[in-house]
């Protein structure tokens, strides 16, 4: 049998061009354009890459975009200070503040000061409780989202299947619990959340039909733990060294690549997998909040 890729580039692509083709419908229409306003606190080189990103995709779609900097000792109150001038830009639709934040920075209280109307990372509790209760009317967080619309637009339905999660982090692994194990279509699924204190790891991944890795941990996944045919989704982006490349290192994810698909059924790559997908649905999420706040919200 042989392994499917799930095309994380081409999947985004789509999702991409639905977003930019709704927000011209809404300048046609309305007159008006999400706005995304994405916050970095300090030079983190990962975080300045994916902020870029973010930033690019977003004039890309036809959004208005603001990328603020700030030092890396900046204080609370500055961050805060910044926020309540976002909240109260009727221009801005969405606020992010990258994580990981300088030491300085509670990263709760600034989840807290973000207004859940803007909050398109759907991190703070307003938004994370609706998610849980199966309130679809918040936004819906980002990877997670993007990992079910990766399963949903190849055909992989989770409903009656047994789904393995590795890692617990708010940003990926309980959200991504609360999407699998709705009571909707496209969810449906039994899930298991294994995390670093889970003793036997593989006993619970060799069951498992869909198996997401979001660990952080380069290559954990490897095919002895996973069954034949499974579909696993690779969370993950290490960056290992790799003295055969110009910049003596590269990205890979949390699953040995090259032995997990010669046994699976279908698998993401790493790099062109879920990452691309965090993207697209960030800037869904800001369409969505533009969309809201001037009452026209599609189901
Ligand atoms: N850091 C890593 N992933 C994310 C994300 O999805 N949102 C934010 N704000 N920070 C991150």
């Amino acid at each position: 049998m042989s392994v499917r890729i799930i095309d994380g580039k081409a999947i985004s692509g789509q999702v991409n061009d639905e977003t930019a083709e709704m927000t011209a419908d809404l300048a046609k229409r309305h007159g008006v354009r999400p706005g995304i306003a994405v916050i970095l606190v300090g030079s983190d080189p990962a975080s300045q890459v994916y902020v870029g990103s973010k930033g690019k995709k977003a004039r890309e779609l036809g959004f208005r975009s603001e990328m603020i900097v700030l030092p890396e000792a900046t204080a609370q109150e500055a961050l805060l200070a910044e926020i309540a001038r976002l909240n109260a830009d009727p221009g801005i639709h969405g606020i992010l503040v990258q994580s990981p934040t300088p030491r300085q920075i509670d990263e709760r209280a600034v989840i807290l000061a973000i207004d859940p109307a803007k909050d398109v990372d759907c991190f703070h509790p307003f938004n994370v409780g609706k998610l849980l209760i199966g309130d679809t009317d918040g936004f819906l967080p980002c990877t997670p989202w993007g990992v079910m619309v990766l399963l949903e637009r190849s055909g992989i339905r989770p409903a009656g299947k047994h789904a393995v999660i590795l890692g617990r982090s708010n940003i990926v692994g309980k959200p991504l619990l609360a999407l699998l194990m709705q009571k909707t279509a496209g969810a449906d699924a039994t899930v298991t959340v294994c995390h670093s204190r889970t003793p036997d790891i593989a006993m619970f991944t060799r069951q498992a039909d869909i198996v997401v890795a979001a660990i952080g941990k380069a290559r954990f996944l490897t095919a002895e733990m996973i069954k034949p045919g499974a579909v696993v989704i690779d969370v993950g982006i290490n960056r290992v060294a790799d003295p055969s490349t110009k910049s003596g290192s590269r990205l890979v994810g949390d699953v040995a690549y090259d032995e997990v698909a010669a046994k699976a059924g279908a698998i993401t790559p790493v790099p062109g997998g879920v990452g691309p997908m965090t993207i697209a649905m960030l800037m869904r999420n800001t369409l969505r909040a533009c969309q809201k706040s001037i009452g026209v919200v599609p189901a």
